[in-house]
């Protein structure tokens, strides 16, 4: 793979969480690790990150701009301001021209609640058994601004059961990325991994039972021309 000149990169981490009330909320178990690996390796190849996190407990790597966020549409906004470029130059942004590379590694929550209460859900005394939520489709981040790309590099992820590699691959198409990090399920919590990377053109590689800070090295190396292949 080709040595690449420092690069103006954003990563996305963690879970996010959609409010139902103001003390209860939907998430996942993301830990944000495979993120924040991404984002020092990447700073520590010489490139200026941007990292928006959900709410995670993890530790900021050196050199790394980091955003917190909660739900799906903060961190859509977020990762607009970054990647696609702003006019305001302030902490979180590139400026208008935006970054060379997005690494879209946050677990986004697909559902919200359809209405998010101002005071606390009381379950009345003698009142029902049974309670529904009703959700509405969270935007899709990564197929958003994949269609705004243009040539800037964007890396998608996926978990899934079993052999997901078809499902992956269609993922690819759909949201515009030049390559989708599919994990299986043994990676949620874990600080190892194994991962199959596949490239836009079609070409797949595999990592096998990896640090993620190993994985992490490894994709902050990808470029166009890999894409390709
Ligand atoms: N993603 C996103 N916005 C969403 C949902 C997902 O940007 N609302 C991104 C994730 O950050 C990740 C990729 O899309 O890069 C994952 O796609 P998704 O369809 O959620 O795949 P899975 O996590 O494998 O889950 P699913 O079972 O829904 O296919």
């Amino acid at each position: 793979m080709a040595e690449l000149a420092p690069r103006k990169v954003v990563v996305t981490a963690g879970p996010t969480r959609e409010r139902i009330d103001p003390v209860r909320y939907l998430s996942n178990d993301s830990s944000g690790l495979m993120g924040f690996e991404i984002a020092r390796a990447a700073a520590e190849r010489g490139d200026k990150v941007i990292l928006i996190a959900g709410p995670v407990h993890q530790e900021t790597p050196d050199g790394v701009t980091r955003i917190d966020v909660e739900s799906a549409r903060d961190m859509l906004q977020a990762v607009k301001r970054a990647f696609l470029g702003s006019e305001s130059r302030t902490k979180g942004s590139f400026g208008k021209t935006g970054a060379d590379a997005l690494f879209m590694a946050a677990a986004v929550g697909d559902w919200r609640p359809k209405r998010q209460l101002s005071g606390k859900w009381r379950a009345k005394d003698g009142g029902d058994e049974v309670a529904s939520l009703e959700l509405v489709r969270n935007p899709d981040i990564l197929a958003t601004v994949g269609r705004r790309k243009g040539n800037r590099l964007v890396v998608g992820f996926a978990l899934e059961t079993g052999s997901g590699l078809q499902r992956a691959k269609a993922k690819l198409t759909r949201k515009g990325a030049d390559f989708i990090v599919l994990n299986d399920e043994t990676a949620l919590g874990a600080k190892r991994t194994t991962v199959a990377i596949l490239a836009k053109g079609g070409v797949s590689s595999r990592l096998q039972n990896r640090t993620k800070r190993e994985v992490a090295r490894t994709l902050v190396r990808l470029d166009h021309t890999d894409s390709l292949k």
